[in-house]
């Protein structure tokens, strides 16, 4: 059994410590919000927050879990920044099919709480392995840096 925190409710699986931490969420705890993309570490669509930073939930053994804070895309729209982060990728119109936004919300989140005003290299560095087919690119740029403004972290 192993017991962690998702969204700030306890939870225990009864899984495979090597069990990718994707499908914990998605199986055991049907939290299907979190994407599976590739499955290997290189598209972002499985983003979530381990202790706050962003991780690869399809490379991360739900062991790495034990004990930790998991948060995913439902956890982060019931607080004050994931509803920023939110609002300004609706103002910005940033999705088009849909599927690897929650991943890039995730990251975004992230590096917004790390960084409240970040700078062009510091969203490059923070969302450069978050892909997109349909290239949303440049709107996710503008949503970041709107919800920076909209947090009161414009430079
Ligand atoms: S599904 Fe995890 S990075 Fe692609
Ligand atoms: S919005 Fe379609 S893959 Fe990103």
């Amino acid at each position: 059994m192993i017991s962690f925190k998702i969204n700030g409710k306890d939870a225990r699986v009864d899984a495979d410590p090597s069990t990718p931490l994707l499908w914990v969420i998605r199986d055991h705890l049907q939290l299907t919000g979190t994407k599976f993309g590739c499955g290997i570490a290189q598209c972002g669509a499985c983003t979530v927050h381990l202790d706050g930073k962003a991780v690869r939930s399809c490379s991360t053994p739900v062991s790495a879990a034990s004990g930790k804070q998991v948060t995913t895309i439902e956890g982060l729209a019931e607080t004050a920044l994931g509803k920023t982060v939110q609002d300004a990728w609706q103002e910005e119109d940033v999705p088009q099919c849909g599927y690897c936004q929650s991943g890039q919300i995730m990251s975004a989140a992230a590096l917004l709480k790390e960084h409240p005003h970040p700078g062009e290299a510091q969203i490059s560095a923070a969302m450069d392995g978050n892909l997109c087919r349909c290239g949303t690119y440049n709107r996710i740029r503008s949503a970041i840096q709107r919800a920076a403004e909209m947090q009161g972290g414009a430079k």
